[in-house]
């Protein structure tokens, strides 16, 4: 066992620092300089970060989120930024931000959808209605989107970037309805990705399996609970932004704390159930209602 380990171990990291390098080496910021990108939910956190990584790189921005951030992303040197507000509850306004791409920027080349609608952090309350809602904001409004840029991005070759979370990949205690959008989100456009390659078309579809990061929704919900550190948010957009730019299928960051876990998934499911729960610190029983996740 011991040598097996001497093995496999220095094995294991030569094959992680040649993807990692690899993947590094290939993005170069001018990839999406002059891009037209529509991101959503980009009023904080990482949706916020995405669009000033952006904004660096000379893309033309459509985001749905307060004012402030256009300002930032046009000092920051975007090519043109621009804002929508309304709420992903309604499928219309999901529609009326794409048609708004089309009047605005002529076209698109990439839509990141990353908004995700408030929950709470405690057992399963039995509130249906609560997870219809749910499914809505964090799931059916990307389908809406889609939908509706298709024609646009086909034009373009473009790209789809959807955001999920390793709680989109195995059972995640405490936030129930939210698990169960990002596994919806996952169906749907790993789906899609087989009938795009069936029909020859060229968009890419890059699923982001996340781990914990370091946004104040993501902190003041689970911050206190959970045992590990929160990864930053600006790394993770640029992670995203690569993953998207090389039109990977599916994106992970961090690795650690995602891809490698889910290694277990097929082999040991139990052993990774247990390790999920084991990430929790629990001092009674979290039933408290908190804003998010
Ligand atoms: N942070 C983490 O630990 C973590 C882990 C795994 C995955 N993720 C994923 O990463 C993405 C971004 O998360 P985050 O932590 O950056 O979230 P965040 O800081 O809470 O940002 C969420 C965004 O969604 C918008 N939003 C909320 N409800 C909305 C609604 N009804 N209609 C339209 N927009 C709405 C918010 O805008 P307003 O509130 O201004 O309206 C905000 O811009 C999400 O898809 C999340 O699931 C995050
Ligand atoms: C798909 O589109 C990308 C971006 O335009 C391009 O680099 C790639 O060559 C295209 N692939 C095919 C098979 O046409």
């Amino acid at each position: 066992m011991g040598r097996l380990q001497k093995i496999l171990i220095p094995l294991l990291g030569l094959v992680l620092a040649f993807w990692f390098y690899s993947a590094r080496e290939n993005f170069k910021p001018e990839m999406l300089k002059g891009k037209r990108v529509i991101v959503t939910g980009a009023s904080t956190g990482i949706g916020e970060q995405i669009a000033y990584h952006l904004a660096r790189m000379g893309s033309h921005i459509l985001i749905t989120a307060r004012t402030e951030v256009v300002e930032r992303c046009l000092e920051l040197g975007a090519a043109s930024a621009r804002y929508v507000s309304g709420t992903m509850e309604d499928m219309a306004f999901a529609q009326h931000v794409v048609r708004e791409a089309e009047a605005s920027l002529g076209g698109l080349d990439m839509l990141i959808l990353n908004h995700v609608g408030a929950s709470y952090f405690g057992f399963f309350d039995g509130d249906v209605e609560h997870v219809r809602k749910l499914l809505e904001i964090n799931f059916l409004s990307y389908v809406a989107m889609t939908t509706s840029a298709l024609p646009m991005l086909k034009e373009s070759e473009g790209s789809i970037v959807v955001v999920s979370s390793m709680a989109g990949k195995v059972g995640f205690p405490f936030t129930v309805p939210y698990s169960a959008t990002k596994f919806a989100l996952d169906g749907f456009f790993s789906s899609l990705r087989q009938e795009f390659t069936i029909q020859s078309i060229n968009i890419s579809i890059t699923l982001c399996i996340l781990g914990f990061i370091d946004t104040d929704r993501a902190v003041r919900a689970a911050g206190a609970v959970l045992r590990e550190l929160p990864a930053p948010r600006d790394e993770c957009a640029l992670e995203i932004l690569k993953g998207a730019a090389l039109r990977r299928r599916e994106l992970y960051y961090r690795y650690s704390s995602t891809r490698l876990p889910l290694l277990l998934r097929d082999c040991a499911a139990e052993l990774l159930d247990y390790l999920v729960r084991s990430r929790y610190r629990l001092p009674g029983t979290p039933g408290t209602p908190s804003p998010a996740l």
